[in-house]
């Protein structure tokens, strides 16, 4: 499966939403979450996303946030249309340590 991870938080631009084949991206506050059992593994997504924030769950390091993409998909709604991105979104591209900062 791929993950939404740490460089979606306060950017969320929701381009990966308009090509997912299987609308398996889900909307918090901050940051899209994608629903593990849903992804089909076409990888699509990945170079859409301008923060490049959406990698295969197979690199490295990356538990803790298959982890918050299953836990989160389960609870926030299916989003499948983009909307706007924050204001900000620019500036918050490529911030380090987000999830320390804004999520908790
Ligand atoms: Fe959707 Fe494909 Fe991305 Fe999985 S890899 S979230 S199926 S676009
Ligand atoms: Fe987030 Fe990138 Fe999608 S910033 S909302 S994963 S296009």
């Amino acid at each position: 499966t791929y993950v939404v991870t740490d460089n979606c938080i306060r950017c969320k631009y929701m381009d990966c939403v308009e090509v997912c084949p299987v609308d398996c991206f889900y909307e918090g506050e901050n940051m899209l979450v994608i629903n593990p059992n849903e992804c089909i593994d076409c990888g699509v997504c990945e170079p859409e996303c301008p923060a490049e924030a959406i990698l295969p769950d197979t690199e490295n390091g990356l538990e803790k946030w298959l982890e918050l993409n299953t836990k989160f998909s389960a609870e926030w709604p299916n989003i499948t249309v983009k909307g706007d991105a924050p204001a900000d979104a620019d500036d918050m591209k490529g911030v380090e340590n987000k999830f320390e900062q804004f999520f908790s």
